[in-house]
């Protein structure tokens, strides 16, 4: 694909969780691809995940701080610079915010990603149509909503979502599908199980949990902790998501998935068991931070995914083995410690302890 030897793409969410580890996996393997990252930094976002990049890397690398709902930016940058490709990742992204707040994930998951698709499509248009132009929206299989004890998601799964996080995605995932038939405009879609790896913020289960056993915090399981998810590293999704981007078909969509799914009560003991040794603590003194919290509301029960599709037709499996990328995670963490520091703001502070309050007056 492309014609030019470097070829310009827009990121979106690229100081996130999988947006910095896509960014900093294209600019280190990829030198034809120049990354233009646009993001908001909200709570989540750190521009500092690539301050250690050497100058070489950098010198591809253009950092853009604005908003996927700013139409006029969002106009001119695609004037300027007139991207061969976008990767769409920019989300608001945490289910239990999307309870105490949804207005901010309708507004940026729905809002934003229609303006960026109108801003796609204008300059598409403009320079008649190519057909090799890509637009990538990275979403969720929390779109199907939830799955009893069998089965697996397949791309015909109809959706079902249960939060205001996954309506959102559904909704955006509509508005892309949508583009793509109406417009033409080249769309592709990924529905992604639950990643794990390094710069996730501290507010997802593996990190919240890791950190909460360092600081011997209470370690809260939702419900009964027999919720399952299919766990995928994400390194794994970022060679997933450059797959679909180059070699994907135009409207298709690829469910990307692990294969491995755990109940999030094994998951807290894996994680118990492996800090237990790193810290040097007698086993089973992590494990007995555990403590049952209410349940999330409109909890889904398990999610497990079919990549079938993705492997058969675009080539790509899940490398990571669960257990040795999950150590690699802890690894992570500990010698990053400094990285958490930073990113733990006084906004999230403030709002995971509104969120604990609440769960403690609901007991
Ligand atoms: P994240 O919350 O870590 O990062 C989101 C990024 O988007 C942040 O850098 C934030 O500053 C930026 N952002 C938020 N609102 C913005 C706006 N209005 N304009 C510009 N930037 C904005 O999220 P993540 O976990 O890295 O997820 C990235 C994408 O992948 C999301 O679309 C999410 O729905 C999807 N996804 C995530 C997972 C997962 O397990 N984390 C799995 C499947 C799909
Ligand atoms: O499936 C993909 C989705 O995975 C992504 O689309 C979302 O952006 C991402 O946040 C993630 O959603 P989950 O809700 O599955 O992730 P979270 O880490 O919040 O929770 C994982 C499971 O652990 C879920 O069943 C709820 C449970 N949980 C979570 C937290 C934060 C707990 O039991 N205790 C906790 O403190």
């Amino acid at each position: 694909m492309f014609g030019e030897s470097v070829k310009k793409i827009l990121i979106t969410g690229g100081a996130g969780f999988i947006g910095t580890n896509l960014v900093r996996y294209l600019l280190d393997g990829r030198p034809d691809y120049h990354v233009y990252n646009l993001d908001a930094l909200t709570y989540a976002g750190h521009p500092g995940n690539f301050d250690d990049l050497p100058d070489n890397l950098k010198s591809r690398y253009t950092f853009v701080h604005g908003d996927i709902r700013d139409a006029k930016l969002l106009e001119e940058l695609f004037a300027a610079h007139h991207f061969d490709g976008v990767m769409h990742l920019a989300a608001e992204s945490h289910v239990d915010r999307s309870i105490t707040g949804p207005e901010a994930f309708v507004d940026t998951n729905v809002g934003g990603t229609f303006q960026l698709l109108a801003a796609s499509l204008r300059d598409w248009q403009a320079r008649d149509c190519p057909q090799d132009f890509r637009f990538l929206h990275v979403s969720t299989d929390e779109v199907y909503g939830s799955l009893g004890d069998r089965g697996l998601f397949t791309e015909k799964t109809p959706y079902d979502p249960s939060s205001p996080y996954s309506a959102s995605k559904a909704a955006s995932d509509h508005f892309v599908r949508a583009y793509g038939r109406t417009y033409g405009l080249p769309v592709m879609i990924t529905n992604c199980s639950n990643n794990y790896g390094p710069y996730q913020f501290p507010e997802k289960l593996i990190p919240l949990i890791l950190l909460n056993i360092i600081e011997e915090k209470p370690l809260p399981i939702y419900g009964d902790g027999k919720n399952v998810r299919d766990w995928l590293y994400v390194i794994d999704h970022c060679e997933a998501l450059l797959t679909v981007f180059e070699t994907g078909k135009s409207g298709e969509t690829y469910n990307v998935g692990g294969g491995a799914e755990r109940q999030n009560i094994e998951i807290v003991q894996a994680l118990c068991s492996i800090m237990d040794e790193r810290l040097g603590r007698a086993f089973g003194t992590s494990a007995g931070l555990i403590t049952y919290v209410t349940d999330r509301p409109g909890h889904d029960r398990r999610y497990a995914i079919d990549a079938g599709k993705i492997k058969n037709e675009l080539g790509w499996q899940a490398r990571y083995s669960f257990e040795k990328a999950l150590e690699d995670t802890v690894g992570w963490y500990l010698d990053n410690m400094g990285w958490v520091d930073s990113v733990r703001s006084g906004d999230y502070l403030k709002w995971i302890e509104l969120n604990y309050q609440k769960r403690q007056g609901e007991q």
